[in-house]
């Protein structure tokens, strides 16, 4: 009687399946248990289970915000990135960005990983475990105010509603990436295009499907279609660079994700085409810039900030010109 039920309203319910079967499933047995529906009156079942139904849906459901669940890491990421500055915002934007993925074997057993090699990409979901204020969202709730509108580097600082971004910042500090499966080995899974930091904590990773991944017409709004402000012009290396960079490789050689100093530059290259400083950064360059042009001594060649970046624990000093040129100085080791 259970699936009979169930199954006439799959046929002509209009609500989102899920709601619908728990409900359903609750209702249907309340109602066998009490015999409510089957007392032998001409009484029309279907329809007094859809009022039912209705009125259980309406109720708010307010226990049910009060439930945590336990969710655990089941994976972590080893990645190119050993902070947050110069990890790219979103996934994809540099190529060669690399990650290791690797499944705690107590909790996944690796042929759990059977079959993710025949994909090209895949989801990745995770804890934005380096957030600063996770310790007072986490152990202190009611004192965490969350802010409802964050700053976007795309609009120059302006703010936009939470939700309308992709902010780690959020109520629930759970990130979304897709990554290129570069292979599957063991237990682990090697990934490039990456927007993760070093020690990630992965809470689930499912294939990526174009057929419905892919939204052929989707529309986003005017601002996030303006990636000038967060490009650079050039990317150059200084002449010491590479000396600098060969002289520290033997440090990182071993547990690198990259085969060579040759490769890695490119990593470097990749990067830092994208204006990776924060807006306060570039607000601070920027006002700096206005004052010295309004005092007549303008230096072109700007610059005079040394930014770092910090790529397998490596040091990477760059300048940028006022004119949006990057110019590499060198690499130092530096351990995280
Ligand atoms: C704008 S968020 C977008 C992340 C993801 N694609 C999403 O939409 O959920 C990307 C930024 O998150 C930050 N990030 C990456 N991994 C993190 C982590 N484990 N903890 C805190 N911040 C992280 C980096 O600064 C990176 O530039």
């Amino acid at each position: 009687m259970l699936m009979a039920l169930m199954a006439s309203s799959t046929e002509s319910s209009k609500w989102p399946t899920l709601s619908i079967t728990l409900t359903f499933a609750t209702i249907s047995a309340s109602a066998v248990m009490t015999g409510k529906y089957f007392i032998g009156y001409a009484v029309d079942l279907h329809r007094c289970i859809r009022l039912d139904l209705r009125k259980a849906m309406l109720q708010p459901k307010t226990d049910k915000l009060e439930t945590t669940y336990p969710m655990t890491p089941i994976a972590i990421i080893q990645s190119c990135f050993s902070t947050r500055n110069g990890t790219p915002r979103q996934p994809l934007i540099v190529p060669l960005a690399r990650a290791r993925l690797t499944f705690d074997t107590a909790l996944v057993p690796p042929a759990s990983l059977e079959g993710l090699e025949e994909y090209s990409h895949c989801w990745i979901i995770y804890v934005f475990h380096l957030n600063t204020d996770l310790d007072k969202l986490w152990k202190n709730p009611s004192r965490s105010k969350l802010k409802a509108k964050v700053r976007v580097p795309r609009l120059k600082g302006e703010k936009m509603g939470l939700f309308a971004t992709r902010s780690p910042h959020r109520p629930c500090p759970i990130g979304l990436t897709v990554a290129k499966v570069e292979s599957v080995r063991g237990n682990s899974i090697l990934l490039s295009g990456v927007d993760l930091v070093d020690g990630t904590p992965v809470l689930d990773v499912k294939p990526y499907l174009p057929y419905c991944d892919s939204i052929e017409g989707a529309t986003v709004p005017h601002w996030v279609k303006m990636d000038d402000l967060l490009t650079v012009a050039s990317v150059e290396f200084s002449d010491d660079f590479l000396a600098s960079l060969t002289d520290c490789w033997p440090a990182i050689d071993k547990k690198s994700l990259y085969t060579s100093p040759e490769e890695f530059q490119i990593l470097i290259k990749q990067v830092l085409s994208w204006d990776i400083r924060s807006v306060s950064q570039r607000t601070q360059v920027e006002e700096k810039c206005e004052k010295t042009k309004n005092e007549q001594v303008f230096n072109n060649k700007g610059g005079d900030i040394i930014y770092h970046l910090n790529l397998e624990g490596l040091d990477v000093a760059y300048r940028i010109t006022s004119n949006s040129n990057v110019l590499v100085e060198n690499v130092s080791f530096s351990p995280r």
